[in-house]
């Protein structure tokens, strides 16, 4: 039975890790999977996530079941961080927001897009390209994806062609926005654009679905969660997705979190014990280590004021790659200056496959086979060996 299953290939993005790992040369470059590298190219924990692993080693006292919604108060504590207290604070007066634990970015994007479907929604509109796992979970739900063009040649995000997406679109069919820090081109909507886009949902009764991976990592938490909370001040219903994996650093242990907002609060009632029935088909419980960890941080005024001066210093470096890149202007066929008006970890470049392999082969530079870097992956020290293999390979 189970010899009828055809080879599936490897992961494109996931097997990089493991070609990456597996190259002796020195001067090798990764600017592969999102993950954010300091100056010196290291990965380290944050030192608030390890004064509350410190915490939690020392006072947990039981690691029993805690039930498929997971640590409510790292639930809890991340929504004034998402949606900034007035909102929060009259959405749970209106008992309008509810949440839950997931894996990870995925798992709640995943438990998003199966809700949205028992609910009928049965067409996910989509800016492309998008996170490839976007559309693969879309396609393992078994909900029809539309994709429309995400960016213009300028950098620019295209509203025309999202205008155009939602013609004629209503209850019935989704759109799935990234919050910030577009992955993979790193073009943002304008916060007037957010304003429009806002608009159109409210008007056309399209569900959003936003996913907001990379919260702090743009131009700040609270401006890189205006299309959100946006979006939710000016809808009745919504759906939102969060990763704790880039903004504390928590990749592995898999943090993130899932809300809804319902129309009233007897409706939210039954979305989430819906979105507690599908959390316990799939995973049954979240893992409880991270989560854990991210509320002791966001319990503490210390460990948060740490956190938040981490996460600035991140930002500063991706910022600083940017305009460093940018300043190169052209690579080879290669316009390096938009770069600079992009936001978060990734940029896409204009080059083809083959280009993308010599990279690989002739210079060890790895890169995603879409032409996506990960600018976080750059140093000052590796930037301008990266633009001259660039060169080399377009010109
Ligand atoms: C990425 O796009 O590189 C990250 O979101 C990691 C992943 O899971 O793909």
């Amino acid at each position: 039975m189970l010899d009828r299953l055809d080879q599936q290939a490897p992961d494109a993005l996931l097997a990089l890790i493991k070609l990456y790992n597996a190259d002796a040369r020195e001067e090798k470059i990764d600017l592969g999977v999102g993950v954010y590298r300091t100056a010196d190219g290291d990965t380290p924990v944050f030192s608030a996530i390890k004064g509350a692993e410190a915490r939690l080693l020392e006072e947990q006292e039981s690691k029993g079941y805690l039930g498929p919604e997971g640590d409510m108060g790292f639930v809890e504590a991340l929504l004034p961080h998402l949606l900034g207290r007035d909102l929060l604070g009259t959405l749970r007066e209106e008992g309008r927001i509810d949440g839950m634990q997931t894996p990870g970015g995925t798992g709640a994007v995943r438990l998003a897009v199966a809700l949205a479907q028992r609910a009928g929604v049965e067409t996910v509109l989509m800016g492309a390209p998008s996170w490839p796992n976007h559309a693969q979970i879309l396609a393992d739900v078994g909900v029809e994806t539309v994709a429309f063009d995400h960016a213009q040649p300028d950098g620019r995000a295209n509203m025309e062609a999202l205008r155009a997406a939602l013609e004629g679109r209503g209850p019935g069919d989704a759109l799935l926005l990234h919050g910030c820090c577009h992955n993979p081109t790193g073009v943002d909507y304008t916060d007037a654009e957010w304003d429009e886009i806002a608009d159109l949902l409210r008007t056309t009764g399209v569900l959003p679905i936003l996913d907001l991976a990379y919260q702090g990592l743009g131009e700040g938490m609270a401006e890189d969660a205006y299309g959100v909370r946006r979006v939710v001040s000016a809808v009745s219903e919504a759906l939102i997705a969060y990763s704790c994996d880039k903004n504390f650093g928590l990749y592995r242990d898999r943090v993130g979190a899932f809300y809804a907002v319902g129309s009233k609060s007897d409706d939210l009632k039954r979305i989430m014990s819906n979105a507690a029935a599908l959390a316990r088909a799939n995973w049954s419980m979240p893992p409880d280590h991270g989560g854990a960890a991210v509320r002791l941080v966001l319990e503490d005024d210390e460990l948060t004021g740490q956190w938040r001066e981490e996460l600035a210093s991140m930002r500063q470096r991706i910022g600083a790659v940017r305009e460093r890149l940018a300043g190169h202007g052209q690579a080879g066929s290669v316009d390096l200056t938009p770069l600079a008006k992009q936001r978060g970890m990734f940029a896409m470049l204009p080059v083809s496959k083959e280009q993308v392999q010599r990279l690989r082969e002739d210079h060890a530079v790895y890169m995603a086979g879409s032409g996506r870097i990960n600018v976080a992956g750059l140093t000052m020290a590796n930037i301008d060996r990266f633009v001259t293999a660039l060169a080399d390979v377009t010109s």
